[in-house]
């Protein structure tokens, strides 16, 4: 490593460091949401990563320490659906044994949950997030495009709280005329068993889901339904960077997040670096291109040559599209795609 970043860290052209990375273990998933993989899209016939495309267990491993040396201390697992992916507590437990590694997570769609919690929480996994969009059986059928009811999800969720993950977060996309008449209910159901709630404003990523600005409902209009009905006050981050603004329930019992992506968005303290199923760095959410380090690493590379590759990708990166959005008079031609980078 070149002493400039030993002794400062790694920092980009804002000077934000590297502190954060996501890792997508799979392009699949048993969901079809209509925002990120519309089943007209992604039907029978839809050829998702080949076994070989796809990063092995010992190769996310090599990579994740390489990160680990480079001031990453913060890892979340992310698909697709990650429990997808057999033996994921395996990957769970190298990953926990990374010496550095303060935060390990993840991000699932909850389905399989009741099965697997026990076996993450043995592993190691400290942090769950469950994405669930509201607690109405028919709109929820509706947006994961599967026909899947509510109840396997809270099923996992309790299976979660029984293996010990406590409080599970919950990721809730808001579409307008959607689910956002279903907030209060999700949000009071969850405070009750002591879980956080964070609402998320529907996002333009990738180029299949037809975003709209007016399918939007901004953290603002969420926060009066929700203070209507049981008053927040704002919380301080517990974190730099962290994408949620917290919230604590009037009433002293709970917490809820807000993630204001579209009209506040948080680029000048983004030091999140994402890696594809198929090994693809992308340093932004809504980046048209990634940084193939796959090839790098089946091609005899050696760790010191990977250190030296990342530190040129995070060293050069420019991205704040959020910040950008309102600027831009047309979209991006081509944007990497949610299930591609876990988001
Ligand atoms: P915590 O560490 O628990 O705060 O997790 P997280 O919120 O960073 O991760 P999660 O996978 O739960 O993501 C929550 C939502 O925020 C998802 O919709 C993500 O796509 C979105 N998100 C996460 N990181 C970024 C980011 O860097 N930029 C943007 N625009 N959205 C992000
Ligand atoms: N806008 C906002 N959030 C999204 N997610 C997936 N697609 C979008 C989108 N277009 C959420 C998922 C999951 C998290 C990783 O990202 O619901 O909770
Ligand atoms: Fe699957 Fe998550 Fe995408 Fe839904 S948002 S289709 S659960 S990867
Ligand atoms: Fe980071 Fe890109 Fe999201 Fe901005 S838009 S916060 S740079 S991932």
């Amino acid at each position: 490593m070149d002493n400039y970043v030993k002794r400062q860290g790694l920092r980009d052209t804002f000077g934000r460091p590297l502190t954060d990375l996501r890792i997508s273990v799979t392009d699949r998933c048993n969901f079809r949401c209509t925002y990120c993989m519309p089943n007209e899209i992604y039907g029978e016939r839809y050829k998702f990563l080949s076994r070989d495309a796809v990063l092995s267990y010992e190769e996310i491993i090599r990579v994740a320490k390489i990160f680990v040396q480079l001031g990453v201390t913060r890892l979340r697992l992310t698909g697709g659906e990650p429990l997808l992916r057999p033996n994921i507590e395996e990957l769970v437990r190298d990953l926990a044994a990374i010496s550095g590694v303060d935060d390990l997570s993840l991000t699932t769609n909850g389905y399989r949950l009741g099965k697997i919690a026990g076996k993450l929480k043995r592993a190691g996994l400290k942090r769950l997030t469950v994405s669930l969009d509201t607690l109405d059986d028919e709109i929820f059928q509706r947006m994961n495009g599967r026909q899947y009811g509510t109840q396997p999800i809270l099923d996992g969720i309790q299976a979660a709280e029984e293996a010990g993950f406590m409080p599970i977060k919950i990721n809730t996309v808001v579409q307008k005329g959607v689910n956002d008449h279903t907030v209060v209910e999700l949000a009071s159901y969850f405070k009750a068993r002591g879980h956080i709630v964070r609402f998320i404003e529907y996002m333009d990523v990738g180029n299949r889901n037809g975003w709209r600005m007016e399918q939007v409902v901004s953290s603002k209009d969420i926060l009066h339904q929700l203070n209507e009905e049981m008053p927040l006050v704002a919380l301080s981050k517990n974190f730099p960077g962290e994408v949620a603004a917290r919230y604590r329930y009037a009433d002293g019992e709970g917490e809820l997040g807000l993630i204001s992506s579209v009209t506040n968005p948080f680029c000048m303290d983004c030091s999140r670096a994402r890696l594809s199923a198929d090994g693809i760095i992308y340093t932004c959410l809504f980046a048209s291109f990634g940084h193939d380090l796959r090839t790098l690493i089946r091609s005899q590379t050696t760790d010191g040559d990977i250190v030296k590759f990342i530190t040129r990708v995070w060293s050069a990166r420019e991205d704040r599209y959020s910040e950008e959005r309102g600027a831009h008079s047309k979209q991006p031609a081509k944007k990497v795609e949610m299930y591609h980078i876990g988001g």
